[in-house]
């Protein structure tokens, strides 16, 4: 008789289980699976410079407004977006309200990347989530980081990065149950890893925010100036 072979030759390379087997890991796999991505894209953001002025931080959030656009617009079209809970809070709406706040008159005007993921199924529709919910976790570090160097509260231009402000877990712990209850298949977890990871993508080939002067905020200097 031929020994059984051991699991972890057949198991799919990517880390997802086999069909039918329990999973509750999914957004442990998802955070694996986009790690590297997760830190290129915090270098890309540097922080220590943008923090420095207003114009800095209206640069990173229209770095967000434009990384952001296409991926919630191919979320609301997507085949499975009815089927999610309600209350979700849209990124887009409060970013422009920050915008305002900080007296910046439009979204800084630049390329915008156009998201084109082919993924029309629940998983992969799941996996996109991870990194839009996911993110609010690292806005709230980027929001003390704003505060303390700009005195920037949510009222005043933070609204974005502290929107899960008032239930920190709530949300991403709801997410991450929904997560681990709908994508449990190897093939539907193979397609939550691809989505989320084209999910980073996006705001890895958007231009990085530049710490200068590239939108004007108000009071502009010397405003009163004939
Ligand atoms: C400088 C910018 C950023 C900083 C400093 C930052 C920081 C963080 C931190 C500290 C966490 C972990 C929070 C915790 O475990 O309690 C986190 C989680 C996360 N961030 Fe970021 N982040 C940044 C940008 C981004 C961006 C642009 C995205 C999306 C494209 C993103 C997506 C995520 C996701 C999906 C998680 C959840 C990881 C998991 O636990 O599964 N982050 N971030």
């Amino acid at each position: 008789m031929t020994p059984k072979e051991p699991a972890s030759s057949t198991a799919p390379s990517d880390g997802a289980l086999p069909d039918g087997v329990p999973s509750d890991g999914t957004a442990a796999l998802l955070r694996a699976a986009t790690d590297e991505r997760h830190r290129a894209v915090e270098a890309r953001l540097d922080l220590g410079e943008l923090l420095r002025s207003r114009a800095g931080y209206a640069a990173l959030l229209g770095y967000f407004a434009a990384s952001l656009a296409p991926v919630e617009a191919w979320i609301d079209a997507h085949p499975h977006a009815a089927a999610l809970p309600d209350g979700r809070r849209r990124g887009l709406p409060l970013l422009r309200e920050d915008l305002r706040a900080l007296g910046v008159a439009a979204e800084p005007a630049g390329p915008v990347a156009a998201f084109n993921l082919a993924g029309p199924s629940e998983a992969h529709l799941l996996g996109v989530l991870y990194v839009v919910e996911g993110s609010a976790l690292g806005g709230l570090t980027i929001a003390k980081q704003a505060r303390r160097a700009l005195g920037v509260t949510a009222e005043t231009g933070a609204s974005f990065f502290l929107r899960n402000a008032g239930d920190p877990l709530g949300p991403w712990t709801r997410f991450k149950q929904r997560l681990d209850a709908r994508v449990r298949s190897s093939e539907q977890r193979a397609a939550a890893v691809d989505a989320a990871r084209a999910a980073f993508d996006q705001f890895l080939r958007q231009p990085a925010p530049a710490a200068g002067p590239p939108v004007t905020t108000s009071p502009p200097p010397h405003a009163s100036r004939p």
